[in-house]
This record gives structure tokens, C-alpha cells and sequence, in this order.
């Protein structure tokens, strides 16, 4: 589980006593701490951590003993009223060893133990009312030792249902390895696995039926599989987690464009006034592809919003709105907030999810997934193109409804998607180039990307790839907004990514490059295959295959996926893991 979270890391294992160890750092390094230690045990728990309340040291890390170290605890999710209840548990006696609003949650189950003389189901049951916030918990008693309980509340949950074992986790990866039927627990939900056998209960203490699951997931598919890390393996991936998003949905030589989600909303969509789409960072990114594709192709009308700021701003919404949710993890909390705001004013919410029985998919009133595949690297590039492929497919199908777009421009557009992988396989064969060019900017203090139209969103999404793994700043801006401002940090240090395919906004861009090389910026662009204008003006250039100008993105973003690759690994940063980032934000 460590992708999702690798500043400390810590285990709670049973065997008579109830012993915790914990570590700053990486996972290896609770493992080098533990190396001497009795870790015997049949019951057990462990926790990788992403730093909200407290910095990452090892009195943060989790489990949490409570004051007595009777009980234990991990935790994912914030909290909010720790604060008071501290006070509160402070005024009864109980000492805090750490700064984590945790240590407050498993104190306030064995105060309400201590005061009720209840079992430790019961306490946990009745904290969850007290509680205000996100979690997922896993508890541990040792004066109740075959005993696990959990619940959750906007933090996810996954329990693997094996021969006479369970494994909890917050999503399915780490437990394939040993069983693929898995039950997803419910918001305001508590499992209790005791004696081997898995119950669980409402909040409310009424039983409920666990639905098992089997998963469709191949083991080799979390495995680096011979990459040097999960980023690379990804990006060499594309061509086939394109062509996965696509399977059974469009087989251009039969006419045949569906998607199984849309059929049920077709009405709404070919009524809708206007399309919302929520989302984070990447995905938002890919939402804003689909802006463009959507108001090209099926003219509604699109208003792309950062999920956290949508959800605060009071936003118009109406019965007649369609909300698209994108998420790979489909577990953002920013996102899924934005759905339960959007579906409680009546919106029909889309989700555009990768993990199969993520809360967002669950939460959306119908959807897709993306079939990508696990991704792990924490920094996302197969999800965005099989984003954008499913978003494409999208806009292709409204758009034929509601007979906004002609039936041989249709045919063309289906021909070239189909033909993605191959192009996306041959930009891939650039890797040595995209080498040499990190070599020589890989110093480099700062970036600037500029994209304009379908290559706009591809800029910001650059721009984030480099900052986010080698920690250089970077900036995407629409081409033409450069003169506008962020043309006075151009000098002969300044290096500048110009993706400049051939499109309706060429000639316009050509004209922006000569803006900054009239300022000694260094220009890398790229560019169509057999471009003739623009190598005389840049520094370097790459060149992509050719392709319609709609599907452009998913073609021009991959030598920006390799070059953030390529210089963070020169830099010696940690590619996979990323400082100060998890894989799935969890918290608002
Ligand atoms: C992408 O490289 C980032 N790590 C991040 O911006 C991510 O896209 C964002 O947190 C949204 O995640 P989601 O797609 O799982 O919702």
C-alpha cells in the first residue's frame, strides 16, 4: 500500500501482547527497525502514512496505542472535532504521546469503553457517533484477541475474503495476491472479523449482508514487470491501456461506437444544456480535453471545475445538469464531495473512474470505467490518456445522437482513434531523443510549457508531470496568454516546451515561438511528423506521428510523460514516490 502514502510506516501485530513498531520513512526502513524483533504473530495490522495532522516522524506514525496500550489503531481520513475531544479526553486523564488526531480517536474508544464497561465492538460503534470527519480505521484489542474491527466513513475500504483468512486494505492491489473476492464496505458501516468469521453492521447496529465481489486483476499487472520503476512501465503501457478503453466500444470497420453506461442517460445527454465536469489535478486535465471535445463535437455547452473549489463556491446547479466525474483512484475526497453536492441538487452524475469499485463509481448514477489497468506511479500517465480516450468516445457518441457531428467525420474520427496505439507506440520509440534533451535541461530551475486549443490542457498537464516527480518549477499556459505576463521570465536560461502540432491554431503558435525566440528562450517544441517551419526556429524538436486534431492530446503528451521521467531520474528524485504526494488524496 505504500503508494499511498510513504512518509512513516508501522505495524500492530497480536500475539499475546499487543506490539507496535513504527518508523519514519519508507517501508524498508520499519523493516530494517523490525529485523530483531519477535514479529510472530496470526493477527496483525500495518500502515503507511501521508502526513495531515502532525509532520512525518515516529510518534506520528501509525498504529496509535491508546493511553492504557490496551487497544490499537490505524487510521486514514481527518478527524475534525479531535481538537475538542482532546480537551475533553485531557480533563479525564489521558496522556498524548503524538500530534495526530488518531491518538484522539482510539482514546475516545477506550474512554467510552471504560465508562460503559462495553465490549470493544460496542465502544468503536458508539465513537463513530461522537466522530466528525473521514475515516477508515482498523482496530485491535489484546484483551480480545481474535478479533478485528473496522468501519469507514468517506475513506475507502476493501475486505479480501479468503480461505479461513481476511485482508483489509483501502483498495484491492495489495490483497489479489492472495484472494480475488472482496467485499467493499459501505460508508458508516463496521466489519467485524472474529473467530473467522466477517460480520457487518450499520452504524446502527443492524446487520447487513456483505456483497462479495470477484475481481478481474492480474497479479503481474502491480508488478514492475522487468521497468526500473511503475512510472516507466506505465508510460511504455499506453498503447495497450488505450486500446483496453476502447475494447468493446468502438470497432470502427462495423460502425459500431457504444458504451454500455451512456445508454441509460441517453435522453439526458442529448437534452442536456449544459455538462459540469469535476475533477483533480490530471483528470482535470483530461476534463479539459473533453471541453473542448465535447463543445466541438456535440455542442453542449462545458464548465470544467476544480472539484475543491466547485464544492465551495455554491454553484447553480439544476435537475437538467449532467455531472462528469473523472478520477482515476475514484476515491478523491474533493471529488466525491463535488458529486454528493451536484447529486443532492438533483444532477445526473457520469463517473469517469479507473479503479473498479471505487466510492466514485459507486457514488455516479452511471459511468465508465477506463480500463487502464493498476496504476501505481504516483504520478499519472496512463490514466490520463485512457481518460481521454473514453472522453473522446464520449463526445464521438453524443455528438452522433444529438446529430451534431456528420456520419463521414464520424467514420474518419473512428478510424484514427482506433489507430491511437499505434501512434502512441511509435511516439514512444522517441525515448532515446527525450533522453538527450533531459540531459541537457535537467538543471534547470524552472519551465515553461505553452500549448494552445487541444494542446493547451497538454501543457498544464506537462507542466505538472515535471514539477510534481523532479520538484523543477514548471508553468502550462495557453500560447498566447504568454504575452500577457509570464513572458517577462523569459531569458536565454528559460527553457520553453512548445507543443506545436499541426492543427487549426499552427500558424498562430508559430507565431508565439517567435516571440520567445526573439527573447533568447530556449525553445524544445513539438511538433508534427515532417514539420518544416518550426526545427528552423527551435533548439530541439520532436516529432509525433500525425493524427486528427481532436485526438492530438493523446499523442503529444507522451514525450512530455518521458522527459519528466527522464530528468527526474537524473535529478536522483524517487520517481514512484514523489515527496510530500500520495497516490490517492483522500482528504479535502
Ligand atoms: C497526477 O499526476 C497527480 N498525482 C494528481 O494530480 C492526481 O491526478 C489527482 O490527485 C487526482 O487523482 P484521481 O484521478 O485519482 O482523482
Amino acid at each position: 500500500m505504500e503508494y499511498r502514502g510513504y512518509d512513516s510506516a508501522g505495524i500492530a501485530l497480536l500475539n499475546g501482547e499487543l506490539n507496535v513498531y513504527k518508523k519514519k520513512g519508507k517501508v524498508s526502513d520499519l523493516q530494517a527497525f523490525i529485523a530483531d524483533k519477535d514479529t510472530h504473530s496470526h493477527i496483525g495490522m500495518g500502515h503507511t502514512r501521508w502526513a495531515t495532522h502532525g509532520e512525518p516522524n515516529d510518534s506520528n506514525a501509525h498504529p496509535h496505542y491508546s493511553s492504557s496500550g490496551r487497544i490499537a489503531i490505524i487510521h486514514n481520513g481527518i478527524i475534525e472535532n479531535y481538537a475538542s475531544l482532546k480537551t475533553l479526553l485531557q480533563s479525564k486523564g489521558f496522556t498524548f504521546y503524538s500530534d495526530t488526531d488518531t491518538e484522539v480517536f482510539i482514546n475516545l474508544i477506550e474512554d467510552i469503553q471504560n465508562e460503559n464497561g462495553c465490549t470493544l465492538e460496542e465502544a468503536v460503534r458508539l465513537a463513530l457517533h461522537e466522530v466528525v470527519g473521514a475515516y477508515a480505521i482498523v482496530v485491535l484489542s489484546k484483551e480480545e484477541p481474535n478479533q478485528l474491527i473496522a468501519a469507514r466513513k468517506g475513506s475507502p475500504l476493501v475486505i479480501g475474503v479468503g480461505k479461513d483468512e481476511f485482508f483489509l486494505a483501502s483498495d484491492a492491489t495489495p490483497i489479489i495476491e492472495y484472494t480475488n473476492e472482496v467485499v467493499y464496505v459501505n460508508d458508516y458501516e463496521i466489519a467485524v472479523i472474529k473467530d473467522g468469521k466477517l460480520n457487518i453492521k450499520t452504524r446502527e447496529d443492524v446487520p447487513t449482508t456483505p456483497y462479495i465481489q470477484t475481481l478481474q486483476m492480474e497479479l503481474d499487472s502491480i508488478e514492475k514487470g522487468g521497468y526500473e520503476h511503475f512510472m516507466l512501465k506505465e508510460i511504455f503501457e499506453q498503447p495497450r491501456s488505450i486500446h483496453d478503453s476502447m475494447r468493446g466500444r468502438l470497432i470502427a470497420a462495423n460502425n459500431h461506437l457504444i458504451m454500455g453506461g451512456f445508454r441509460e442517460y441517453e435522453n439526458k445527454f442529448i437534452n442536456a444544456k449544459r455538462i459540469i465536469i469535476v475533477a483533480c489535478g490530471t483528470s482535470w486535465h483530461a476534463g479539459l480535453v473533453a471541453e473542448y471535445l465535447i463543445e466541438d463535437l456535440a455542442r453542449i455547452p462545458v464548465e470544467v471545475e476544480y472539484a475543491s473549489e466547485f464544492r465551495y463556491r455554491n454553484p447553480v446547479i439544476t435537475e437538467g445538469d449532467i455531472v462528469i466525474a473523472i478520477s482515476q483512484s475514484g476515491e478523491t475526497a474533493d471529488t466525491l464531495a463535488a458529486i454528493e453536492l451536484a447529486k443532492s441538487k438533483g444532477a445526473t452524475i457520469f463517473g469517469i473512474c479507473n479503479v473498479v469499485g471505487s466510492s466514485i463509481a459507486r457514488a455516479s448514477d452511471a459511468g465508465a470505467y477506463t480500463h487502464a489497468g493498476p496504476e501505481i506511479g504516483v504520478a499519472s500517465t496512463k490514466a490520463f490518456t485512457a481518460q481521454v480516450t473514453v472522453l473522446t468516445l464520449l463526445a464521438m457518441i453524443i455528438g452522433s445522437k444529438r446529430g451534431t457531428i456528420e456520419d463521414s467525420k464520424l467514420r474518419q474520427l473512428m478510424i484514427e482513434l482506433e489507430n491511437i496505439p499505434a501512434k502512441v507506440e511509435k511516439a514512444l520509440e522517441l525515448n532515446e531523443k527525450i533522453v538527450e534533451i533531459s540531459e541537457e535541461f535537467k538543471d534547470a530551475p524552472n519551465c515553461l510549457y505553452l500549448g494552445r486549443g487541444y494542446n493547451f490542457p497538454v501543457a498544464l498537464e506537462g507542466a505538472l508531470k515535471l514539477k510534481e516527480i523532479s520538484y523543477i518549477h514548471a508553468e502550462g499556459y495557453p500560447a498566447a496568454e504568454m504575452k500577457h505576463g509570464p513572458i517577462a521570465l523569459i531569458d536565454e536560461n528559460m527553457p520553453v516546451i512548445v507543443i506545436a502540432t499541426r492543427d487549426s491554431s499552427y500558424e498562430k503558435i508559430v507565431s508565439n515561438i517567435q516571440e520567445v525566440k526573439a527573447r533568447k528562450g530556449r525553445i524544445i517544441a513539438i511538433v508534427t511528423e515532417g514539420d518544416q517551419v518550426i526545427p528552423a526556429m527551435a533548439e530541439y524538436v520532436i516529432e509525433v506521428p500525425e493524427t486528427s486534431e481532436f485526438l492530438t492530446p493523446l499523442v503529444s503528451v507522451i514525450p512530455l510523460q518521458l522527459l519528466s521521467y527522464h530528468i527526474a531520474v537524473m535529478r536522483g528524485c524517487n520517481v514512484d514516490q514523489p515527496r510530500n504526494l500520495a497516490k490517492s488524496v483522500t482528504v479535502e
